[in-house]
């Protein structure tokens, strides 16, 4: 089975004291995770190295930052760089969360240069993508989706896809308590994977992660993992307190 993904973001929320409390109590947690299951934690990038150390114990857990920007380094104040995380011994990076889209104007263009940026130093990027109330009302987000991915990773050959997770987060359900149904997520991701797979075949297809995102709780989680193509999900304000986190990692599928 594809690997099976419980993403925590925790956006820009806790105080160092609260990130530390929280890294302890999920490290407190023990996890009868299987070979294909995995936890990844986004935090912000003080806490990086912090959760790095706390977590090591950790089978199959990792850390990842929320963001990384398109050069390795130079004149670019208060930006981070994937060789910087690469150093400091992070896997993993979010890329093109809708919220850095709306309030940070990252086009699907500068997304394609941040995957770029990810990959060549050996990061697993995280790549978000999902369409806004209005587009859905429309009925238009399997054509908005595509085009995300269409501009943003379909440059990759089918070695480097196979490295991204892709997670699907309808802007509409972020934050909102407004989950799609178990089979809203299972249709978009369904067709995610034939975008993929019209254009790098069925096998490749088959081996990417497709998580779903937007308001994930302990509750709904495994009804929405239960669905054959949702992969897990990437948790925003349920991945802050370490027993509900540790509920959706429990609802991962198993192989
Ligand atoms: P939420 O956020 O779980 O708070 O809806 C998900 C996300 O934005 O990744």
């Amino acid at each position: 089975m594809r690997k099976q993904i419980a993403a925590a973001n925790w956006k820009m929320n806790c105080t160092l004291q609260e990130a530390n409390n929280l890294l302890n109590a999920l490290s407190e947690k023990s996890f009868d995770l299987s070979a294909d299951q995995e936890v990844i934690i986004a935090v912000p990038f003080p806490y990086l190295l912090l959760a790095r150390e706390q977590l090591k114990a950790k089978a199959q857990f990792y850390v990842s930052a929320q963001n990384c920007y398109t050069k390795d380094s130079g004149a670019y104040t208060g930006e981070v760089s994937a060789a910087m995380l690469q150093s400091a011994g992070i896997t993993h990076v979010i890329i093109g969360h809708s919220e850095r889209r709306e309030y940070f104007s990252e086009s699907n263009a500068m997304l394609a240069e941040k995957i770029n940026a990810a990959l060549s130093k050996g990061l697993t990027p995280v790549f978000c993508c999902g369409e806004a109330l209005a587009v859905r009302e429309a009925d238009g987000q399997e054509n908005y989706v595509s085009q995300q991915i269409l501009e943003s990773l379909f440059h990759l050959n089918a070695n480097e896809i196979e490295s991204v997770v892709i997670a699907y987060e309808p802007i509409w359900a972020i934050g909102t308590g407004k989950t799609a149904t178990s089979d809203q997520a299972q249709q978009m991701h369904a067709h995610i994977r034939k975008v993929l797979s019209d254009k790098y075949g069925d096998e490749t297809a088959n081996k990417i992660s497709i998580l779903y995102g937007g308001s994930v709780k302990g509750d709904n989680a495994a009804e929405l993992f239960s669905k054959p193509d949702v992969d897990g999900g990437l948790v925003g304000g349920a991945s802050l307190k370490a027993d509900e986190f540790g509920k959706i990692i429990n609802s991962l599928k198993k192989s």
